[in-house]
């Protein structure tokens, strides 16, 4: 890109464009619409809606429910819903075999909101952390998590994500290798239409700790830092995604959201690639808690927030924000 030139002061006057908001909205150079978000949803087996308590705002959705959200979402003009189910503790075993159930709880919702709303894409995430009574993303074995046992099992999970009408599977376990072994089995399977969105750069972060609360899918020893990655690490966090494209994803994801917008902007330029960022639980948690206190003004916050996010270089952004930011533009 050639700059033009820079005059100096006095001739310079940067204030000039922004002076009043017909100039601001003229030289503004990055929007946030309905259209960039994700709207990111917890489901559970029971009726009526469960109020997440780290989460003001947020409730876990019968099936039910989520259908009546999707079609919210269709007015609103929110193109998805990023689906994520909170299992019952009594379900749950060692291998999360209930992940690749074909009438599970996933399954169900993805099939109500489809009647629903055919025209909103419901993301499912390929991880078996909901379902494992101990809580990890995989196969465990003598404390550890076994990548290629898992990769299995994962397999099996999205091949019936997509035959329940789910529109983009989104592994978000960190195993290695786990996005080209899903990619072969679905193409295998006739789901050469179905995109993946991967979890590629996904950080050992304190901030899940609210939606672990919502999908009750907290570890139950140890923690995640053995596949997720290290917050210290910004190229390792570019193999990742160099790998995962390789691999056959379509869009790549960087989660958490605000402590790496460097990386939200550094995978855009390298890469030219449609870019996803999942402004996760705690980010959300943080903005409401500041809110209620009226430290900080909400609406404020999270427009400038999200809009920072597109700002750094993301297509996309995974939000429980969603339903609030498309309102308030609608
Ligand atoms: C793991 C998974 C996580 C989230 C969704 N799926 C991370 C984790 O618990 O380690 C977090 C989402 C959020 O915090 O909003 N498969």
């Amino acid at each position: 890109m050639t700059k033009a030139p820079l005059a100096a002061y006095p001739a310079l006057r940067l204030r000039r464009l922004r002076q009043a908001d017909w100039i601001r909205r003229l030289v503004r150079e990055t929007v946030l619409t309905p259209s960039d978000l994700i709207w990111s949803m917890v489901v559970h087996e029971g009726e009526g809606q469960v109020p997440v308590g780290s989460m003001p705002g947020v409730s876990r959705l019968s099936v039910k429910d989520a259908a009546k959200a999707a079609k919210e979402a269709r007015d609103l003009g929110i193109p998805a819903i990023a689906v994520f189910p909170h299992i019952d503790g009594a379900k749950k075993d060692a291998a999360g075999t209930l992940a690749r159930d074909p009438d599970g709880l996933v399954a169900r919702a993805v099939k109500a909101m489809k009647d629903a709303a055919p025209e909103v894409g419901v993301m499912c995430d390929v991880a078996l952390d909901p379902f494992t009574e101990h809580g990890h993303d995989g196969v465990v074995e003598g404390g550890r998590i076994l990548n290629d046992a898992t990769i299995e099992r994962l397999v099996e999970q999205g091949l019936a994500q997509a035959k329940a009408g789910c529109d983009i599977l989104a592994p978000s376990d960190m195993m290695d290798g786990r996005v080209g072994v899903v990619r072969r089995v679905l193409d295998e399977a006739g789901f050469t239409h179905v995109p993946i969105m991967s979890y590629a750069a996904k950080f050992a972060s304190g901030l899940y700790g609210p939606f672990r609360e919502a999908a009750q899918s907290t570890p139950q020893f140890g923690d995640r830092r053995g596949y997720q990655m290290d917050p210290a690490n910004a190229e390792e966090a570019l193999r990742e995604v160099a790998l995962d494209i390789e691999e056959g994803a379509d869009i790549v994801m960087v989660k958490p959201a605000l402590p790496y917008l460097d990386l939200v902007h550094r995978v855009k330029e390298r890469f030219a690639y449609p870019v996803a960022a999942y402004h996760v639980s705690g980010e959300y948690s943080m903005v409401k808690a500041a809110a209620a206190r009226g430290w900080i003004d909400e609406t404020r916050v999270v427009d400038e927030s999200l809009l920072a996010i597109r700002r750094a270089g993301a297509d996309i952004i995974i939000t429980y924000f969603a339903r609030d930011v498309a309102r308030r533009r609608s």
